[in-house]
């Protein structure tokens, strides 16, 4: 009788690789999550696997950070050779990256930023430039699709367009079609090392009370070649995710981010809740609500309870 069955191909493993660190670390708040190095993200990888899961995302923290992000698109950078490594030890492993610029950027903004006194401008068009650039150098290193994350106006296209020039045509595109700025992006800041350092991403990201918005967001980049549309954050915006899948049928993800992930743990740690049972009980509920994929920090654990 039961209409929602979850399976370890419904969850992505996100891992944080990060060129300043020789070994694992820790990340305060979000426990159980840690950034690894270059050395330990194939077996890492590897780990993902043979847990059963099919698919990573990957972040990256690179050493030096500039105003032209130079080490998002870097041959040598650190995605890059993490694409490399997982590929050549676990060549079956789906591998996602994601399309950023904030770790990269030296104010930590998700684009290119123009001050002008106390305002600040993140200038779009630069921006998808770079992103487009960002994009072909993972599709280069072996990254089956790229993750878009940053919410500039056209980079959909203007990624699709650049990845068949360069002969990628086989590269596909998730794109963070409808995501919100939210206070449950905290702790992943510190993960990834990327708060920005004036301002916040609301010029860029979108009013989370905006539902109508969000279909349109998502209908322009259906129109300019996403594969794959996915809803950000994941608990606060059920109906959001409902509403996508529902108008467009396509393949449709979910982001179930840090915040929404440290609150259940800090819960659990002080014996309030049962991490288990409401974790199992998340995943479900974002699944009945339209999510074919769900990107969550517990993919390897619920990969190993729903198999026992
Ligand atoms: C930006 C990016 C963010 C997350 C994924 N990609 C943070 C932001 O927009 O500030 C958040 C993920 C999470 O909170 O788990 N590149």
């Amino acid at each position: 009788m039961r209409e929602t069955v979850l399976t370890p191909n419904d969850f992505i493993l996100p891992l944080f690789v990060s060129e300043k660190i020789a070994h694992r670390r820790n990340i305060a708040s979000m426990p159980g999550v840690e950034q690894i190095s270059p050395n330990e993200v194939a077996a890492e990888a590897a780990r993902a696997a043979a847990a059963g899961l099919q698919a990573v995302l990957l972040f990256g923290i690179p050493n030096e950070k500039d105003e032209q992000a130079s080490s998002a698109y870097a041959e040598d950078g650190v995605v890059q050779k993490a694409v490399r490594a997982i590929k050549t030890e676990t060549p079956e492993l789906l591998v996602i990256t994601d399309v950023c610029l904030c770790e990269y950027m030296s104010h930590g903004h998700c684009g290119v930023v123009r001050q002008d006194g106390d305002h600040f401008h993140v200038l779009n068009d630069e921006s998808v430039e770079l992103l487009a650039k960002t994009a072909v150098s993972h599709a280069a290193a072996g990254a089956d699709l790229v993750a878009p994350s940053d919410m500039m106006d056209g980079r959909i296209g203007a990624i699709r367009e650049a990845l068949d020039a360069a002969g990628y045509e086989q590269t596909g595109i998730m794109s963070y079609a409808a995501k919100f700025a939210s206070a449950f992006y905290g702790p992943f800041r510190e993960a990834a090392e990327s708060p920005p350092q004036f301002g916040d991403r609301r010029t860029y990201q979108m009013d989370p009370a905006n539902a109508a918005e969000a279909l349109r967001e998502v209908a322009l980049d259906v129109a300019e070649g996403a594969d794959i549309i996915l809803v950000k954050p994941a608990s606060s915006y059920l109906d959001v995710l409902w509403r996508v899948k529902e108008r467009f049928g396509l393949t449709t993800a979910v982001y179930h981010v840090s915040g929404e992930y440290a609150m259940v743990k800090a819960a659990a740690e002080k014996g309030w809740l049962d991490e288990r049972a409401a974790v199992l009980e998340i995943m479900t509920g974002l699944k009945r609500a339209g999510a074919d994929l769900i990107i969550t920090y517990w993919a390897r654990e619920l990969a190993e309870w729903i198999r026992r």
